[in-house]
């Protein structure tokens, strides 16, 4: 009997590690007892269960409840993460072939739905704060600008918040979008907890977006893979969506997860939820000021003189401590400190918090970051200005996608167009993507990247100096 999956569970309950990562429900229960009910209500649609892919009763019961927690016109529950909402979303807004404005630092489920739509990409830069760097917002000038040179864009797709927690606009933003008579879909993933106060940044639905897409495992207390699809306005057509949503979900949709998606979601609007929501929201930015005032530390809170950065969710804590690459800042709070946080690039290490979330928990990442600033020698970091160059689009994601692709060095795909991405972070934004000519000056750019110790995702090969083109 082999169980390798089993015992690496069993040893990652045992490191009982603080949690700053995903999911939100931090490995502790809220509102039931999850231990009493599994494996038993992972059923099917028997009799009395409704069917999530046609549902008339009970499922239809908790996703209206849903829809008037968020203020949404109708909720869907999604069982494939936000990825799966996201190309339900895209599958309901375009048809193949449409031309959609997409922010180009979008989570590579917006680059597969692409792929899977058929859609042509025009790229929405963001911004990046130097002073910081990371990336931030995007401007609503550049939206209205590119909407009225290409009238043909059918639908605007943002993420909001990003990963760090930066927020655009976005009400500014759906005005212009609705403004110039397109649809706005919003890839609010990481900001499913933003609905449930107002010290946090406005949600989504609540600035006008037409169609948001939640994470409910990332920001609430739920199961890994379990999402929302929110439709805000009458301009998302619900037959389409619904025959979208069956094509490409699942015939046999867990109950788990549904269930898992109605639990976060009524919690979250209970007495207990808001309480300690809010106690989080307080303690964040207690944490931050503490973390702020240790020496060497550098705890992103916005810039006031950035005006990309129109706000910012403080259940993101963005740490750096001078001297010590955001690589080894994570690797060393888990070895020394068992504090998992949930990502790090090359100056920062990323806390993600939830309501669920401790107030021994934050005190013991307070005194970690505290004792590694004050203990570690200095390492050198270079300071890199990252200021990226904008391939040229020689054909869609999809034409790339299904062409014969080969695996080449760098060098040699000089001249050549890629079919998969090359992401450098920071800032986390593609610096090539399939269909995009591959130039001297992209090469020289990764080389410069890569020299710097730059983390790349998407380089291939032993050495990580290749990558996939069109042949
Ligand atoms: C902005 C964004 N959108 C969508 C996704 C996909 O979410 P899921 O993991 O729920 O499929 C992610 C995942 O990290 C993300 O960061």
């Amino acid at each position: 009997m082999k169980t390798p999956v089993l015992e690496a569970l069993k040893n990652l309950m045992k490191e009982n590690s603080v949690s700053f990562h995903m999911p939100g429900h931090k490995g502790k229960n809220s509102l039931i007892n999850w231990g009493e009910y599994i494996p038993y209500i992972d059923t099917t649609e028997v009799e009395g269960m409704d069917n999530l892919l046609e549902p008339r009763g009970i499922i239809q019961e908790s996703q209206n409840y849903a829809a008037e927690v968020f203020g949404a016109k109708a909720t869907y529950y999604g069982v494939n993460g936000s990825t799966g909402s996201n190309y339900i979303a895209l599958a309901t807004i375009t048809k193949p072939g449409d031309k959609i404005l997409v922010q180009r630092n979008c989570h590579k489920s917006i680059y597969n739905g692409m792929v899977i739509n058929r859609l042509k990409p025009v790229y929405l830069y963001p911004e990046y704060n130097e002073k910081y760097n990371l990336i931030t917002g995007v401007r609503a000038e550049d939206i209205d600008r590119i909407l009225t040179e290409q009238p043909d864009i059918k639908a605007v797709v943002l993420t909001y918040p990003n990963y760090y927690g930066v927020c655009s606009d976005l009400k500014t933003i759906a005005e212009i979008v609705h403004k110039h008579n397109k649809i706005l879909m919003v890839d609010e993933a990481h900001g499913p907890h933003m609905t449930f106060s107002d010290r946090l940044p406005m949600s989504a639905l609540e600035a006008g977006a037409d169609i948001v897409i939640h994470s409910t495992h990332k920001t609430l207390p739920s199961f890994t893979q379990t999402s929302l699809l929110h439709v805000g306005t009458d301009r998302i057509d619900l037959n389409k969506l619904r025959d979208r949503y069956q094509l490409l979900t699942t015939t046999s949709p867990s109950y788990l997860f549904t269930l898992s998606n109605e639990i976060a979601i009524a919690y979250m609007d209970s007495e207990e939820g808001r309480r300690r929501l809010e106690w989080n929201i307080d303690k964040a930015q207690e944490t931050i000021q503490r973390l702020n005032a240790i020496e060497r530390v550098k705890v992103f809170t916005g810039d006031d003189n950035d005006e990309t950065i129109f706000d910012k969710d403080v259940a993101k804590i963005l740490i750096g401590i001078e001297g010590i690459k955001g690589s080894q800042l994570k690797k060393r709070l888990l070895s020394e400190y068992n504090i998992r946080v949930e990502m790090s690039d090359y100056y920062y290490a990323l806390a993600y918090i939830s309501p669920m979330n401790t107030e021994d928990e934050y005190e013991k990442l307070i005194a970690a970051i505290e004792d590694m600033a004050k203990k570690s020698p200095y390492e050198e970091i270079n300071y890199v200005n990252i200021k990226m160059p904008t391939p040229k689009i020689v054909m869609s994601p999809a034409e790339a996608y299904y062409n014969h692709k080969a695996q080449v060095s760098l060098k040699d795909a000089i001249g050549k167009v890629a079919a998969a991405p090359v992401i450098p972070y920071p800032p986390g934004v593609p610096l090539i993507h399939a269909g995009e000519e591959f130039t001297k000056e992209i090469y020289d750019h990764i080389v410069f990247l890569m020299e710097n110790g730059l983390e790349i995702v998407g380089l291939m090969g032993y050495n990580k100096d290749h990558i996939v083109v069109v042949e």
